[in-house]
This record gives structure tokens, C-alpha cells and sequence, in this order.
């Protein structure tokens, strides 16, 4: 069951931090007074925000850095999430989500990739990964694509069936609002539904941006490999960094395929993360 950090906005403005498997249930539990003492009579309340996380345990710590926040800041936060979107990629959406990769292909060592497949090519890429693993898009009010977050099996090889390569892009002028966290927030909930042991990333270095979201996320530097990269005139390290969503104890069930999770938690994650 996923799990959700979120914000309740009181009558009197002030936004109360929380965490619940269930955001809904959990609202209509402070309106019927029962849910913490700080939302008894300061109705009307509703949801402001909610981020899906993949454990109980970075529910609890994204609660309590929530709390944390300069309001301003939580503000921001809750102005996304009533303006931007979650969705599922679909074959029509690889024409936005290649041209925002494509950037990063031109322009940057985010990737190592200094050529973008054709379009044809590219929509292909998109359902196939769609197939097995979420591949999750947030979009604005105007359904601009503001960044994508995906999985990829880590290796082939049968025994690496429970591990992925996560990836994700933002569009560049979206970066450094909290989208990161959003999106990653959501995928990797969604991974851990499906029966995903491990998130592994490869990191450019330097790139502090992905560095600072992968820590936030729980992922824990694993190993470096030193100039392994030259793109655009400089040569560049790959860090591999590591997320476990399931302990390794004992056998462990079979990873669903994406398609055939349950409707009703693809959807809660995508409605409220
Ligand atoms: C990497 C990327 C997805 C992060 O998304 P984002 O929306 O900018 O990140 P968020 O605003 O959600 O921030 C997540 C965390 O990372 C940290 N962070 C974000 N940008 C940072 C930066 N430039 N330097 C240091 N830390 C940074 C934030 O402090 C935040 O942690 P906190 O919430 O505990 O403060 C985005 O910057 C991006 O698309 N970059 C270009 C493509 C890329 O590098 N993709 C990853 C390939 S491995």
C-alpha cells in the first residue's frame, strides 16, 4: 500500500503536515474531529497537497520535513499540486516527452546520449517501457509537459528480475520546484506496489541537481566510476546510486507487471501524489 505525506488547509489559512495510506480517508477523519487535535474547529479543511512515497518510513520523514517548511515554500508547494498533473504516458505523448529529452541530449551531460532516436523509434521506446513500468508524466493546466519519470529493468539477466534503472527529466526552465520529488515521489511508490526490490540511478558527475534529489529520495551513493563519460568537449564520472524498496528477506514474490496492478492504487497514487 502506498503511502502519502500531506497538508490539510484549516479555516484560519494555517496548513497542518500529516501522513496516512489514505489522504481522503485521513481528511474526512480531522473533519469529523478525530484526525489530530491541531484540525479540531478550525474547519473548514480541506487537502492543500499530497506526495506518494514508497514506505511508511519516508512518509513519516517527508511529514516531518513538511513541518519544517517556511510557509511560503509550503505554499508553493500546494499551488503545484492544484496546477499540475500526474498522468500516464500514452503513445500520443512521445512527440512532448522527446523534445524534452532532446534538450538535455543537446545541451547538457545529464545524459550520455548525443543523439536522439528518430520519432518512430522513440514513440516505440515509450509504450514498451509503458509495458512493464510506470512511465509517469506531470503536466500543467495547459497539458505543457513539465517532466517525465520512468523504469527500465537494471539488468537481463534472470536474477536481477526484481531490480530497475530509474530515470527522470524535467523540462529545464521546470527544474528546482519540488517536481523531482513529485514525480520520483510517485514512481517509486508505484514500483514498490508492483514487487520492485531495488531503484538503482546513474548519476552524471557533476550534476548537483540529480545528486540532491536522489538523497532526498532515500538513495544512497554506491559506487563511482571517475571520467567514464566525454561528451561536448569534457570528460565525465557516473555515480551509481542505490534505493532499496523491499527488504531482502527470504523469496520474494514475483514483480507484477504494471498493466496488471490494481486499477484503484494506480489511480489513488496519480490522483493525490
Ligand atoms: C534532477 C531533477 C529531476 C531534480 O528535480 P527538481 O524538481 O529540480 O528537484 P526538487 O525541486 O524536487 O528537489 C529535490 C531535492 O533535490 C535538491 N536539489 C534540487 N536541485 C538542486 C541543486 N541544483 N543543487 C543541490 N540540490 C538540489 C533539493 O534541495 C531537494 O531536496 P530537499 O527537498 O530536501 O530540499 C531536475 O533538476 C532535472 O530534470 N535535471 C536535469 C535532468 C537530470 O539531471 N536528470 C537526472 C538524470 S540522472
Amino acid at each position: 500500500m502506498s503511502q502519502f505525506a500531506y497538508l490539510v488547509r484549516c479555516g484560519d489559512g494555517s496548513l497542518y503536515a500529516g501522513y496516512s495510506p489514505d489522504p481522503l480517508a485521513r481528511l474526512a477523519a480531522h473533519r469529523a474531529g478525530k484526525g489530530a487535535r491541531y484540525t479540531r474547529g478550525r474547519g473548514p479543511l480541506t487537502l492543500a497537497f499530497a506526495q506518494a512515497m514508497p514506505s511508511r518510513g519516508m512518509a513519516l520523514r517527508r511529514e516531518a520535513a513538511l513541518k519544517k517548511l517556511p510557509r511560503a515554500q509550503k505554499l508553493a508547494l500546494c499551488e503545484g499540486w492544484k496546477n499540475e498533473r500526474l498522468s500516464l504516458a500514452r503513445a500520443e505523448d512521445a512527440p512532448a516527452i522527446r523534445q524534452l529529452y532532446g534538450w538535455y541530449v543537446e545541451h547538457s551531460a545529464a545524459t550520455f546520449a548525443t543523439s536522439l532516436p528518430g520519432g518512430e523509434e522513440y514513440a516505440r521506446w515509450v509504450t514498451e517501457s509503458a509495458a512493464a513500468y510506470p512511465f509517469l508524466l506531470l503536466k500543467d493546466r495547459t497539458g505543457r509537459l513539465l517532466g517525465f519519470a520512468c523504469a527500465h529493468r537494471w539488468k537481463e539477466r534472470e536474477a536481477y528480475a526484481w531490480d530497475v534503472e530509474t530515470t527522470i527529466y524535467l523540462a529545464h526552465d521546470a527544474a528546482g520546484a519540488g517536481r523531482g520529488r513529485r514525480l520520483y515521489g510517485a514512481l517509486l511508490a508505484l514500483l514498490e506496489l508492483q514487487g520492485v526490490h531495488n531503484a538503482y540511478a546513474l548519476v552524471t558527475i557533476p550534476n548537483p541537481a540529480s545528486e540532491g534529489l536522489h538523497r532526498a529520495m532515500g538513495f544512497a551513493m554506491q559506487g563511482v566510476q571517475p571520467d567514464t563519460g566525454y561528451k561536448n568537449g569534457s570528460w565525465y564520472g557516473l555515480g551509481t546510486w542505490g534505493l532499496v524498496l523491499r527488504p531482502a528477506d527470504g523469496a520474494p514474490a514475483p514483480v507484477v507487471p504494471f498493466p496488471q496492478l490494481d486499477d484503484a492504487a494506480v489511480r489513488q497514487v496519480l490522483a493525490l501524489g
